[in-house]
C-alpha cells in the first residue's frame, strides 16, 4: 500500500543498494558497540517495562526512587516512574560538579565571532542566579514560562532554571511572529515571558521584544513580567512595573539554588507544533521519562564521549534544540557548541569554519542546510579543516540520497558515518536511528528502531504489513519514557490525533513508511495536511486561516510543492473578495506572503501564490486537495475531474487563464 502523501517514489526506496558500513576503526570505539547493541535489544524484548525501568535506575539521579514503573490506568494518557522523584537541572549539571566542575559544557559564538565558553560549574551558578531570581518575582513549581530567545547560553540557562524551581517552560522559536507568540501565551496561560532586547540574524536584528510586546498588548492577559536580556543594546519600549532586565533579576542572587524536587510524571516543557487541523498543539512532556530517553539516544545516537564537541545547530525553538541541545548532552556531561546566526553569514563557509576553530567531532544538522551548503560547491568546505569529525547526523526530513552522498563524501570525508534519526517533537526523541558503530547506513533510511522502541508500519485495519514492498502508517506499538503525555488543554485532542485511528492500540504517527528486505525504515512522508518546509513543521490550516484573515481573501488553500533545497515549499490558491486578480498581481502576491509572515512567521510565506474563482469542489463541498497538489507539482492530472461541482476551475487554477 502507498498512502496518498507519500512524496518518495517506491521505486528509489527499493532500488537503493548502496550500503555503507562503519569503518573498523569506528566501529572499534564506539559505545554501543555491536555486543552493547545486542545485549540492550535482548534486554529490551524480555519486556520493554523491566528494560526501561533498569535504564532509568542506572542513568537517572532520583530523589526519591521510583517503584512503580508503568502506569497504564488511563492509557493511553500513560505514567512512567510515577512515584519517583527528581530534578532535571541536577541531572544536567550538580550530578557533574564533583567530578567535572571545569569541563567545558557551552562554546557559544555569537554572529559577529565572540566566543564565550561556560564550564559546567559556571553553567551551574548561571543557572543558579537565574533560578533564585525568577523565584523572587514569585515564579513557583507549575507556572508556564514562555522562552522567546535568540540562541543564547541564556536560552539555555532560562530552561534549566525553570527546570531547577519546577516551572513548565515553553519555548517559542524566534522567528514566529507576535500573534503566534500572543497564542502560545494564552494557550498555556503564562505567568512569565522571558526574551532579548533582538538577536542577530544575518547581520540585521531580529526584534523579539517590539514582538513580545506586540503580542501582550493584543493578549496575554496572564502575564505579569517580561524578564529582557540585553544583547543587541538596541533601544526598546519598556514597560515599567512589568518589564524587569535579566541583569537587575539576576542581581545579588545566590550561585546556588535549592532543586524543586518534582515527580517523575511532572511537565517539564510544552512545546507547541502544527497539526492539520485548528491551532498549533501543545504537546507536552514529562521530567523523568522525557529526560531518561534524552540521556540515553544521546549517547546510543551520537557516540557521545567526555572528548567529543557535539554541535547540533538546531534552534532551541524545535524540540531538536531541547533533546540536542539543552537536555541530553548535558546529562552526558557533554560539551555542546551553539551559534547565534545564519549559516551563511558572513558567508556559506560559517558552519565549516566553526567545525574547524572548535574541533567538533560530532555535526548534527537537517537535510535542508545540507542541500543549500550542497548547492554552493565543494570548494567551500574543502577549505576548511573538517578533520575533527568523527560522525554526522540528520533530522527533520527526508534526506535525500544526493544529499546524503555528498555529505558523506564532501563532509564526512568519506570516514564519518552518518546516523539519519526519525523522531518527532511527540515522541521526545530519537526513535529509529542508525547506532553508528554497529548499523550499515543506507543513504535516505533511517534504518531500524532503537533498543526499547517498539516501532511497525500497519495497514488500513491496524495489520502489520508484509512483503518486500510492505508501506502503511508508521506507528508505535507500546509506550516508552519520553512519549509526550497529553495536549496541554485538550486530551481529546491527543487521543484523536494519535491513537483513536486503531483503537488506542498504538501511537500513530502521522508518517507513512515502507521497509525493506532488510527491515531498514524508509519513511515516506506525512499522511495528514502537516507541511514540512525546510525541516519545520507547518499546517496547511494555519497558513490558510492566516490568508483569509487579510480583508481581500474569501477563502485559500494551501499544499506543499516538492523544493529542491526546503525539502517542500507552501503554494497557496488564493480565491479573493469580489473579482480575480489578473494582469501584474506581483505585488499584492508579496503582500500576502508578508501578510502570512506576520502573522505567523518568515518560514510560513508562501512560495507560490495562486488567484482563481474558486476553488476545486466536490459536490459535496469539500476542497480537492490531491488535485490542488498535482497541479501544485506541475504535474499532469490523472485524477477523474468529473465528480467536480467546478470541473472548468482547473485550467484557471493551472495558470493557464
Ligand atoms: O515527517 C517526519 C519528519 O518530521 C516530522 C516531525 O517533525 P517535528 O515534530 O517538527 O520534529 C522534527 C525533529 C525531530 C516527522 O513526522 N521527520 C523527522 N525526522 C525525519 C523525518 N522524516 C524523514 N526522515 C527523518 N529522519
Amino acid at each position: 500500500m502507498i498512502l496518498p502523501m507519500s512524496d518518495k517514489s517506491i521505486e528509489s526506496v527499493l532500488t537503493e543498494n548502496r550500503v555503507f558500513p562503519p569503518s573498523a576503526e569506528f566501529a572499534a570505539q564506539a559505545h554501543p558497540n555491536a555486543q552493547e547493541l545486542s545485549r540492550l535489544h535482548s534486554l529490551a524484548s524480555l519486556g520493554t517495562e523491566a528494560f526501561w525501568a533498569a535504564q532509568a535506575r542506572e542513568h537517572l539521579s532520583w530523589h526519591k526512587p521510583f517503584t512503580q514503573v508503568l502506569d497504564s490506568t488511563n492509557a493511553p494518557n500513560y505514567r512512567w516512574f510515577a512515584d519517583g522523584q527528581l530534578n532535571v537541572s541536577v541531572n544536567c549539571l550538580d550530578v557533574h560538579l564533583a567530578a567535572a566542575g571545569d569541563r567545558t559544557a557551552i562554546i557559544f559564538e555569537a554572529e559577529h565571532g565572540e566566543v564565550r565558553r561556560y564550564s559546567y560549574a559556571q553553567l551551574h551558578a548561571e543557572i543558579c542566579r537565574f533560578a533564585n531570581g525568577l523565584r523572587a518575582l514569585g515564579a513557583k513549581k507549575g507556572d508556564r514560562i514562555i522562552i522567546y530567545m535568540p540562541m543564547l547560553a541564556e536560552a539555555i540557562i532560562a530552561m534549566q532554571a525553570c527546570a531547577r524551581i519546577g516551572a513548565i517552560h515553553s519555548v517559542v522559536f524566534g522567528g514566529f511572529s507576535a500573534p503566534s507568540v500572543r497564542d502560545r501565551i494564552d494557550d498555556a496561560k503564562a505567568r512569565f515571558v522571558i526574551t532579548a532586547d533582538g538577536g542577530w540574524r544575518a547581520g540585521k536584528v531580529v526584534e523579539l521584544k517590539t514582538a513580545a510586546d506586540k503580542a501582550l498588548c493584543e493578549g496575554g492577559a496572564s502575564v505579569e513580567h517580561v524578564i529582557v536580556l540585553k544583547h543587541t543594546g538596541e533601544d526598546i519600549p519598556f514597560k515599567e512595573g512589568r518589564d524587569l532586565w535579566w541583569h537587575d533579576v539576576v542581581a545579588g542572587q545566590s550561585t546556588t539554588c535549592q532543586p524543586e524536587w518534582v515527580g517523575a510524571e511532572h511537565p517539564l516543557f510544552l512545546l507547541y507544533t502544527s497539526g492539520s487541523t485548528g491551532k498549533p498543539k501543545g504537546v507536552q512532556h514529562s521530567s523523568g521519562g522525557y529526560l531518561l530517553g534524552a540521556k540515553l539516544t544521546s549517547k546510543w545516537v551520537f557516540d557521545l564521549k567526555r572528548d567529543d564537541v557535539f554541535w547540533c545547530t538546531a534552534d532551541i525553538g524545535w524540540v531538536t534544540g531541547h533533546s540536542y541541545v539543552t537536555y541530553g548532552p548535558l546529562a552526558n556531561g557533554n560539551t555542546v557548541v551553539i551559534y547565534e546566526g545564519a549559516p551563511t553569514f558572513p558567508d556559506a563557509g560559517r558552519f565549516w569554519k566553526m567545525i574547524q576553530d572548535h574541533k567538533v567531532t560530532v555535526f548534527y544538522t537537517a537535510p535542508t542546510a545540507i542541500r543549500a551548503l550542497m548547492k554552493l560547491g565543494d570548494a567551500i568546505p574543502e577549505s576548511y579543516d573538517l578533520s575533527s569529525l568523527r560522525l554526522l547526523g540528520s533530522v527533520g526530513e527526508p534526506i535525500n540520497p544526493e544529499a546524503w552522498m555528498w555529505y558523506h563524501r564532501v563532509i564526512g570525508g568519506e570516514r564519518c558515518p552518518i546516523v539519519d534519526t526519525w523522531w518527532q517533537t511527540e515522541t521526545g526523541v530519537i526513535m529509529i536511528s542508525p547506532v553508528p558503530g554497529v548499523t550499515s547506513t543506507k543513504p535516505g533510511s533511517c534504518t531500524k528502531p532503537l533498543p526499547g522502541v517498539e516501532a511497525d508500519i500497519v495497514d488500513e485495519e491496524g495489520e502489520p504489513v508484509k512483503g518486500l514492498d510492505a508501506g502503511g502508517y508508521l506507528v508505535i506499538k507500546k509506550p516508552w519514557p519520553s512519549m509526550l503525555r497529553t495536549i496541554w488543554n485538550d486530551n481529546a485532542r491527543y487521543i484523536e490525533t494519535y491513537w483513536a485511528k486503531f483503537g488506542n492500540r498504538y501511537y500513530v504517527a502521522g508518517d507513512s513508511a515502507h521497509r525493506d528486505k532488510d527491515g531498514y525504515y524508509w519513511i515516506m512522508g506525512r499522511i495528514d495536511d502537516v507541511l514540512n518546509v525546510a525541516g519545520h513543521r507547518l499546517g496547511t490550516m494555519e497558513i490558510e486561516s492566516a490568508l483569509v484573515a487579510h480583508p481581500r481573501i474569501a477563502e485559500a488553500a494551501v499544499v506543499g510543492r516538492p523544493h529542491d533545497v526546503k525539502g517542500e515549499s507552501v503554494f497557496a490558491f488564493v480565491v479573493c473578495k469580489g473579482e480575480r486578480p489578473t494582469g501584474d498581481t506581483k505585488a499584492f502576491r508579496e503582500e500576502l506572503r508578508n501578510w502570512v509572515g506576520e502573522q505567523l512567521g518568515a518560514i510560513a510565506k508562501p512560495d507560490d501564490v495562486r488567484f482563481a474563482d474558486n476553488l476545486p469542489k466536490t459536490r459535496s463541498g469539500k476542497i480537492m486537495r490531491r488535485l490542488l497538489r498535482t497541479i501544485a507539482r506541475g504535474e499532469e492530472i490523472t485524477q477523474d475531474i468529473s465528480t467536480l461541482e467546478n470541473p472548468h476551475i482547473v485550467e484557471q487554477l493551472r495558470g493557464r487563464e
